[in-house]
């Protein structure tokens, strides 16, 4: 599942990192480290390292090679400003995924994460043949709702103690997409 080729939006490039672009994804993090800290598990120092960043990548590789992931760096200006990660992809009857997402303090409320986000889902939808993409998220995150209902997601349920966010078990949002056009 690796692109071939960037996705490209009016403002942005999706694309897969490989791990000899690390620096990327290290700048990217150190540079929102305190930004997504509330919406993400506990990072240690360590997670910051170049050499873990570049594991992760490794790891996200073999995962696409695999088909079970599509991980992909938000590009604006060669500067890798978000992710957008599309998980625990299952073929057969389910056809589904779960995706997250997030983008750099600096690009937030500028539309750039919907727009991102509807050029990767179109490609998981029309180029993938997935049926339902979920995504969840935590009742206080409100840019991350508006931003899924702005994209047509739906509500399905509420997950108590889903994830263990910022060192906290907290309940969930659960939603999701389904593509009607989808084939089996
Ligand atoms: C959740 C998150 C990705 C949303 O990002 P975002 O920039 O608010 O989302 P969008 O790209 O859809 O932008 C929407 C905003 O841009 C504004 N905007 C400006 N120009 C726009 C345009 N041309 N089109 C659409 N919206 C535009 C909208 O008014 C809106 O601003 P507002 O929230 O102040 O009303 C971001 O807040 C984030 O990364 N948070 C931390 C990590 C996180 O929570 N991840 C999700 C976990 S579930």
């Amino acid at each position: 599942m690796l692109l071939t080729q960037a996705i490209t939006t009016e403002h942005l490039t999706l694309s897969n990192l490989r791990p000899e672009q690390a620096q990327l994804l290290q700048r990217y993090l150190l540079d929102n480290r305190q930004h997504l800290a509330p919406w993400e598990p506990v990072r240690t120092d360590a997670y910051f390292d170049i050499t873990q960043c570049e594991e992760r990548l490794y790891q996200q590789f073999q995962q696409m090679q695999h088909g079970n992931g599509l991980f992909l760096a938000i590009m604006c200006d060669e500067k890798m400003i978000g992710v957008c990660n599309f998980s625990n992809i299952v073929r057969g009857v389910f056809q589904a995924c779960h995706l997250g997402y997030a983008i750099a303090h600096t690009h937030q409320g500028k539309g750039l994460m919907s727009e991102a986000l509807t050029a990767a889902i179109q490609y998981m939808f029309e180029r993938e043949n997935l049926h339902r993409i979920m995504a969840n998220y935590m009742p206080d995150n409100i840019r991350s709702a508006a931003v899924l209902e702005r994209l047509g997601f739906e509500k399905e349920g509420y997950a108590k103690a889903y994830l263990k966010i910022n060192g906290q078990w907290r309940d969930h949002v659960l939603t999701s997409l389904i593509n009607p056009t989808a084939t089996n």
